[in-house]
């Protein structure tokens, strides 16, 4: 029995090793990926308040003078253990081409603990390293980033997250709210997590987040490493990889599992989940979809918020345009979720359900804005339709 089981982790091991998958997509460079598809990639640096170095990439098509590109800037950011490279990994058919093709200036951030971001004096070896949640991204890496944008195309932005990154979004123009609505145009929201409750995937745990805190913090536990994730590579386990996706992340009736996942879940899209950001989703969880800063326990919060209780974000700060988008079988933030953030913004705002027609067939998830395999129907149509309230501002 023990054989059995030592010689088929062999195996699965040569088969992870071998490199049987001929896609290119999966393990290329991001900026191999982006020339193949006839697109031009710059690289701009940036140092948030706290000392973490960010890379940004800007697309745009290949040959273009850098100098002379005047589109409406469109700041995509990518998802919760995540890089920017995952928004390229639909092919010809990723988000930033096609907002490229639309004449947008397309800019890809990082946000802090990815392949494409570094300290001036951390390491990842450093608790301190880790020690964030999505205030800290919205504070300091989505100001940052926009602050430099803004400088060098001098134009205001229009802003897109997804799942972690809307959160910091709905950080930054609620707590910097003169600041965001200097820079930015408003925010799109692609599976808003800011009142996460009738989650399904963070159900369970969502019991105890505070003893999960506590016990990774005596285990000294500061992030997840979700490099497991890369086994959906292997053709052999993407029938497990497609169940447990759907289980925890919904259903996309149009996701080609044998295409997309090998090149989504690569390990050069992978990165560790800080603890505090995934503890500070169950906090929320716990609390009912309260949106508030990671709770440290009493007597931290004290020292680090003067009272004992973490402080709310205020979302009817916000001032700028807000738009919505759900997937209807989205497990990780739900519609009826993302309805009642809808409800309790004060500024110009709207609430998209994908699908939103009859030409999307069946139903939307937490990762079809990544691997969609109609595009048009399901994402970019009804995306282009919020798009087009911008033109006035
Ligand atoms: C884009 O340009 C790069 C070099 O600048 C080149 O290597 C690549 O082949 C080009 N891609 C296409 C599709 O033309
Ligand atoms: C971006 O530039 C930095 C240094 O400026 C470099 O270390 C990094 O490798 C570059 N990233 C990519 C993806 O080329
Ligand atoms: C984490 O940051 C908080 C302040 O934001 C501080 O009170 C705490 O000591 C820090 N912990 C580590 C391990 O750096
Ligand atoms: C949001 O929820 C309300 C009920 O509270 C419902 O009447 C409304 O139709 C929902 N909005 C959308 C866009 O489904």
């Amino acid at each position: 029995m023990l054989v059995n089981v030592a010689s088929l982790y062999v195996l699965l091991l040569l088969l992870k090793n071998s490199h049987c998958n001929k896609d290119p997509d999966v393990h290329d460079p991001i900026e191999t990926i982006i020339n193949r598809y006839g697109y031009q990639m710059q690289n701009i640096t940036v140092q948030t308040d706290d000392g973490y170095i960010l890379q940004t990439f800007r697309i745009s098509p290949n040959g273009t003078n850098i100098e002379k590109i005047s589109g409406q800037p469109l700041v995509i950011w990518h998802a919760c253990d995540r890089n920017a490279r995952s928004l390229v990994a639909n092919g010809k058919e990723s988000l930033p081409f096609y907002y490229v093709d639309s004449g947008y200036d397309v800019w890809l951030p990082n946000i802090r603990g990815t392949k494409y971001s570094s300290h001036v004096s951390l390491t990842q070896k450093d608790a301190k390293y880790w020690n964030f949640s999505y205030g800290k991204i919205g504070r300091s890496d989505v100001k940052a980033v926009s602050e430099m944008i803004v400088q060098k195309t001098g134009k205001k932005l229009i802003t897109m997250g997804h799942s972690l990154t809307t959160s910091a979004l709905f950080v930054y123009a609620s707590e910097l709210p003169e600041e965001a609505s200097k820079n930015i145009k408003g925010i799109i929201g692609l599976a808003p997590a800011i009142n996460v409750y009738y989650s399904w995937a963070f159900k369970l745990p969502s019991l105890l987040p505070n003893t999960i805190r506590d016990t990774f913090g005596v285990f000294g536990m500061h992030y997840i490493d979700t490099g497991f994730a890369s086994i959906c590579e292997l053709k052999i386990a993407q029938p497990l990889c497609e169940f447990l996706v759907d289980f925890s992340f919904g259903k996309g009736d149009n996701i080609d599992v044998g295409a997309s996942y090998a090149r989504f879940f690569s390990k050069e899209n992978n990165e560790p989940i800080s603890s505090q950001v995934l503890i500070n989703y169950l906090q929320m969880m716990h609390s009912k979809g309260t949106f508030a800063e990671y709770d440290f326990g009493m007597l931290r919060n004290l020292k680090e918020y003067g009272k004992l209780t973490p402080p709310e974000f205020n979302i009817k700060n916000i001032n700028v345009r807000t738009d919505l988008v759900c997937g209807t079988d989205d497990k990780v933030v739900s519609c009826k979720d993302s309805n009642n953030t809808y409800k309790m913004l004060q500024s110009e705002k709207s609430l998209t359900m994908l699908p939103n027609n009859d030409k999307c067939k069946g139903s939307v998830a937490h990762y079809d804005y990544y691997m969609n395999t109609d595009m048009k129907n399901c994402i970019f149509d009804p995306v282009d339709e919020i798009l087009k309230n911008y033109k006035s501002l």
